[in-house]
């Protein structure tokens, strides 16, 4: 990861202070790793991984388990790698660069996918959601577990509020928890734990997401991608403001129903 500051060639750093990579504190994770665990998975298949930390805390939790994350973004997964190394896990992780779009792996006892259900389908929201469900389904095998990690509006968006959220925002980009849950048990899951991210691990990873190339924008305003940076940060931000409190992140843990 490139996070030297200082040359006028170098590059902004990327993702730096986060952790996960969405709103998820401390305490959720651990009490997730908790509950993920008391099933005793020996395999775990994390969709659209990230750097998979969540995956990695797992593995050291159930220590006769192997995990392998995919993911299309070679960076994440080589921070993965080393994050890996650095627990001596390497024997039990491996991260696989690889779209889970239509993905032949599994069964696995554990299947997480996190703020990555659009990685499992390649239909237009909200049917995607739909779509991963049943894929997830598939994926798990029968007294496994599942942790979707799916985002939902807390409230109908107001319209100013979706002309400041993502390009093309729509209300029907997402559905409310309810519906949520009842899609997860149309799929064939019973919902075994229904959490949802506050609004403190929100602004935790927002600032988080942002931070290290706010600081080095604002201590290199000449560089010849300050201008570019400036944009995109300045353009994140007002979307963040639009969304903040509207969107939400469900952790849905859930049971395959016989
Ligand atoms: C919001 S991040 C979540 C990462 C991780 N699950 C976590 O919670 O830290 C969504 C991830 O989905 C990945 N992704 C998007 N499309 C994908 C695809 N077709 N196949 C695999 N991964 C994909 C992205 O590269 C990104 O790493």
């Amino acid at each position: 990861m490139t996070n030297t500051t200082d040359a006028t060639t170098s590059h902004p750093p990327r993702l730096t202070r986060l952790t996960f990579h969405g709103p998820l504190s401390e305490t959720r994770a651990n009490a997730l790793v908790q509950r993920l665990t008391r099933t005793n998975p020996r395999t775990v298949l994390d969709i659209g991984c990230g750097w998979g930390e969540l995956m990695l805390r797992i593995l050291t939790a159930a220590p006769e388990a192997t995990g392998v994350g995919i993911d299309i973004k070679a960076e994440d997964l080589a921070r993965g790698r080393r994050d890996a190394e650095a627990r001596g896990l390497t024997q039990r992780a491996e991260f696989v660069e690889e779209s889970a779009v239509g993905t032949s792996r599994g069964p696995a006892d554990l299947v997480l996918c996190v703020g990555a259900s659009q990685a499992l389908s390649s239909a237009r929201p909200p049917e995607y959601t739909t779509e991963a469900l049943r894929a997830l389904r598939r994926l798990v095998t029968d007294d496994g577990r599942v942790l979707l990690g799916e985002g939902f509006w807390q409230r109908t968006p107001t319209p100013a509020e979706l002309s400041g959220m993502w390009p093309g925002a729509s209300a029907t980009d997402h559905h409310d928890l309810a519906t949520l849950l009842d899609l997860a048990v149309d799929a064939g899951f019973r919902p075994e734990w229904t959490e949802t991210a506050s609004l403190d691990e929100w602004e935790e990873f927002e600032s988080a997401y942002q931070a290290d190339v706010e600081v080095w924008l604002a201590q290199h305003p000449g560089h010849p991608l300050a201008a570019e940076t400036r944009d995109r940060l300045d353009r994140h931000r007002a979307q963040w403001m639009s969304y903040r409190g509207v969107l939400g992140l469900a952790y849905l843990t859930l049971a395959p129903a016989r």
